[in-house]
């Protein structure tokens, strides 16, 4: 469904209306039942429990709906059982079951509880949860989150629980237009290696292959990104489960089974106020279950599509060869174990091929060994005829027929297939190319291990593919950036590389109850590693936009410096197409939480003298930046929600995603990618991409007023007045009216003066041009009154008219332009 721009401005106007017209309560009881007209809304108005009519039908039907201009039905009552005019009723019968009836109160839909209850009442929960309860002790009798229709919802299970009975499975409709249940359903079995199955009339029709305890290895491009808040509980005792919690629960995204068999994560675009289908499968042929038959291996890439495993040919050729595939393939020559042995044949032993990056083959078969086993266990077992040993998950043993079996161009697992000696031949081949390959490739591993070993002797035990792909980026990102010699090696060496498994450990998995934030290029969690450090972890999204230069700017950048008031990095850690950044751990997290936040509580309130105390610490981090390491380094991002606390409330400066090193001499770069916060970014940045240090003394006077005020300075709005807290913040010094600039809750009259001096420098940091705001250095100083006459500033950027840049100083500016290569 589109929408005009004229509908999409009328929107909030709907809503509101929505809410007036129903009913005030989220419950019905024995006293109150709901007409056709009526709906039940959730507290947090995200779902509505009403009637409605399916496109293209006149039947009504009762259900739960995101609470939304074109309600979005995600449950159905009478699925099965429709009303056929607006007469119908919900209500609460007399045995206590929430009951539909029809125009002749005829129960037609029931939630069919027993025994009676004498006092019970529906409540329509902010999760979307219908729920009974037995009003008299609040115990909850039915709910439809344990009687699915085709959606599934935050914190809804989606499997079996044994220990409350539950089994759990989405059912599609028949239709767009009829809610029936359709033939297509999907959950997860208790096995042990669960899998999440579409059926089809109760037969496999896609699966996602084992979960890892992470992502379902099955579904290639099933990236951390879709999962945050994802888990699968499996107690191999007759319970798997799998459900989801957004880290902004707030979203609407939800999954559901569309009635041709097509699971969708689907989520609400706010700004199209359209549902977007964000995740789907089948994605392709190959995802159809057993496209390929037994033995067959599916390629979506290639073409055909099917082909036999290694030591397979086609049961028929020509039905393969027509693209009937179903029969699949047999062997070509016998195992060790099928054969009767001959004198010839004795000794001559199977061995196992690996494939890699597989979709590994349904009915794996779960056996406690530890790697080396693995193997050893599956050549013992005749029955045996492939193995794999996947992180997270343990040893997997198939017997019977491979089915469903797919190659994919990344992740996957690795495969090992159990085939004849007599299929050696292929082996002897490579013998061959081997023997070539080898005496050559031995020099070349002499001379990379000879230099390999200088640099290693240093650092054992760290990451080496990540040091590898390090090293590999640096060199190119140098010489984008013309700062060659500025970058020693060493430092950079000294920087820990950390192993994703320890990371994913010290995180519980990147759990959702570990996660500190957002930050701008994806969730930051809080861990501790073995030894008791607790770490945070910044996890860029792949969606994030900030690419391998970002990361290895950030990386560089910051690992050279040290200073109180920035943040220490510990690490990084680039593996399976994931960048990660390994910080110390602030207890108190960020600025904007105390001046703009829900933190703001008595304790947490932060008094004049913590407030001075702040500013000059962020200001001596920024002169740091500036002035005393040995690179010159343009932040580029300041705001409140990079500041850092700790334990004593001391700032510390972060995220240096965006941080430009100068050369010695240079004063100001161009760059055409502006990136940084609205609000914080000097005129000439955010107009013409020049950013010099005034630019981030811009930015700290912005925080510097928001810190004396407590408000941010987009949170005005046409009507306080101003256009902004530095408009606001002029007029109130032209007005000689500072007093009103300032944070209510800060009382203390006494400040008077010293708060004005502040104000002072914050307006003169937030000066139009760039040649009219002071350095760091002198802002420090005239904070700390060594520097006492102080001129008169004049206005600040975006007050009133847009903001034009005078004309090019006349000192000779080293211009250099700097252009990331591959931008957004
Ligand atoms: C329903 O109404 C009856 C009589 O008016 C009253 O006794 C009873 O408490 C009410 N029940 C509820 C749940 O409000
Ligand atoms: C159905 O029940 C309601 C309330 O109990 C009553 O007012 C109405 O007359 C009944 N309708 C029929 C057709 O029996
Ligand atoms: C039913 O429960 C409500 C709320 O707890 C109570 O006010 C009412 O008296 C109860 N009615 C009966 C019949 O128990
Ligand atoms: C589950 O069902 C069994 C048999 O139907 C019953 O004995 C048991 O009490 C039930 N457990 C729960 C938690 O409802
Ligand atoms: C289900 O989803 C698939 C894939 O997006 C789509 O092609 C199909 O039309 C959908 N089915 C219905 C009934 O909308
Ligand atoms: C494919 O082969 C199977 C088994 O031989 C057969 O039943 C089926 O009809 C064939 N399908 C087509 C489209 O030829
Ligand atoms: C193995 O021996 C059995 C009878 O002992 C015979 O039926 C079978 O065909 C033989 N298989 C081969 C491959 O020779
Ligand atoms: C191996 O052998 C045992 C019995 O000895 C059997 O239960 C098991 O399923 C076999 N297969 C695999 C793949 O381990």
């Amino acid at each position: 469904m589109k929408l005009s721009t004229s509908e999409i401005r009328l929107f909030p106007v709907v809503l509101v209306l929505f809410f007036s017209i129903a009913t005030a309560s989220d419950i019905i009881n024995t006293n109150k039942s709901l007409r056709d007209s009526e709906t039940l809304v959730s507290n947090d108005k995200r779902f509505k429990f009403g009637f409605f009519s399916p496109e293209t039908s006149t039947d009504r039907y009762v259900g739960v709906m995101f609470n939304i201009q074109s309600p979005t039905v995600v449950w159905v009552a009478n699925r099965e059982k429709p009303l056929q005019d607006s007469s119908g009723r919900a209500t609460i019968s007399d045995d206590g079951n929430l009951v539909i009836l029809d125009s002749q109160n005829e129960s037609i839909w029931s939630s069919n509880i027993s025994p009676a209850v004498r006092n019970s009442t529906v409540q329509l929960r902010d999760t979307g949860n219908l729920v009974l309860q037995d009003s008299s002790n609040g115990r909850v009798l039915w709910e439809s989150f344990r009687d699915p229709s085709d959606s599934f919802l935050q914190s809804m299970k989606l499997g079996v629980d044994k220990s409350t009975n539950m089994t759990n499975l989405l059912k599609s409709w028949i239709s767009p237009s009829d809610p029936s249940v359709g033939s297509f359903s999907a959950g997860i079995q208790p096995e042990t290696v669960p899998q999440i199955f579409i059926r089809k009339n109760g037969k496999p029709h896609w699966r996602s292959g084992p979960w890892n305890k992470q992502v379902f290895i099955g579904v290639p491009d099933m990236t951390s990104f879709y999962l945050n808040g994802f888990d699968l509980v499996n107690d191999n005792k007759g319970t798997a489960y799998v459900s989801f919690l957004y880290a902004n629960q707030a979203e609407l995204a939800y999954f559901t089974l569309n009635s041709t068999g097509f699971l969708q994560q689907k989520y609400l675009n706010p700004s199209k106020n359209d549902w977007e289908v964000t995740w789907e499968f089948p994605a392709t042929e190959c995802d159809f279950y057993g496209k390929c038959g037994p033995f067959g291996s599916c390629d979506p890439r290639s073409s055909p599509i099917c082909s036999c495993l290694k030591g397979f040919k086609p049961k028929n050729e020509e039905e393969w060869a027509k693209g009937n595939w179903s029969r699949g393939c047999i062997r070509n020559a016998m195992l060790e174990s099928e054969r009767n042995n001959s004198n010839l044949e004795q000794g001559k032993h199977d061995w196992f091929l690996k494939l890699q990056s597989m979709k590994v083959p349904d009915s794996a078969i779960w056996v406690p060994f530890a790697d080396e086993d693995c193997h050893k266990g599956c050549l013992r077992n005749i029955s045996c005829i492939a193995y794999s040993n996947h992180i997270g998950i343990g040893c997997m043993h198939w017997e019977g027929n491979l089915l469903d079996v797919q190659k994919f161009s990344t992740a996957g697992a690795d495969l090992f297939l159990r085939l004849s000696y007599f299929e050696l031949d292929q082996k002897r081949e490579y013998k061959v190319v081997i023997a070539i390959i080898v005496p050559v490739g031995s020099i070349i591993l002499v001379i990379i291990g000879y230099i390999s070993y200088k640099y290693l002797a240093k650092r054992r035990g760290r990451n080496r593919k990540s040091e590898l792909l390090l090293r590999e980026t640096l060199p190119n990102y140098y010489k984008e950036n013309m700062v060659t010699e500025e970058i020693n090696q060493a430092k950079f060496e000294e920087l820990l590389v950390y192993n994703f498994d320890i990371l994913a450990n010290a995180t519980e998995g990147f759990h959702l109850s570990s996660k500190l934030g957002q930050g701008g290029f994806g969730p930051v969690y809080k861990g501790k590693l073995p030894d008791g450090q607790q770490i945070a972890v910044k996890r860029l999204s792949q969606s994030s936009g900030q690419g391998l230069a970002e990361f290895m700017n950030e990386v560089v950048v910051i690992s050279k410096l040290q200073h109180r008031n920035l943040v220490r990095l510990f690490g990084c850690c680039i593996e399976r197409g994931e960048k990660m950044l390994v910080y110390e751990y602030m207890p108190k997290r960020s600025l904007d939480a105390y001046l703009f936040g829900s933190q703001q509580q008595e304790e947490e309130f932060l008094d004049w003298s913590k407030r001075v105390i702040i500013i000059e610490g962020i200001g001596r981090g920024l002169l740091y930046l500036h002035r005393d390491s040995r690179l010159r380094i343009i932040h580029r991002d300041l705001k409140a929600s990079n500041i850092l606390l700790d334990e004593q409330l001391n700032p510390k400066i972060s995220d240096f995603g965006m941080a430009r090193i100068f050369a010695g001499n240079q004063n100001q770069a161009n760059t055409s990618r502006v990136v940084g916060t609205y609000g914080y970014m000097a005129p000439e940045y955010a107009m013409e991409g020049r950013f010099s240090e005034k630019s981030d003394v811009y930015s700290f006077g912005v925080l510097l007023l928001e810190v004396i005020s407590g408000r941010r300075n987009t949170s005005f709005h046409q009507d306080d007045g101003a256009l902004s807290l530095l408009a606001y913040a002029w007029k109130c010094w032209n007005g000689n009216k500072i007093v009103e600039l300032v944070d209510p809750k800060i009382t203390d009259v006494q400040l008077e003066k010293e708060i004005l001096r502040c104000v002072h420098v914050g307006l003169l940091c937030v000066q139009e041009y760039a040649e009219d705001r002071p350095n760091v250095s002198m802002v420090l100083s005239m904070l700390t009154r060594e520097i006492d006459d102080l001129p008169s500033p004049k206005q600040p950027a975006f007050t009133t008219r847009p903001s034009l840049s005078k004309k090019e100083s006349q000192g000779s500016v080293n211009n250099v332009t700097i252009t990331i290569i591959g931008g957004r």
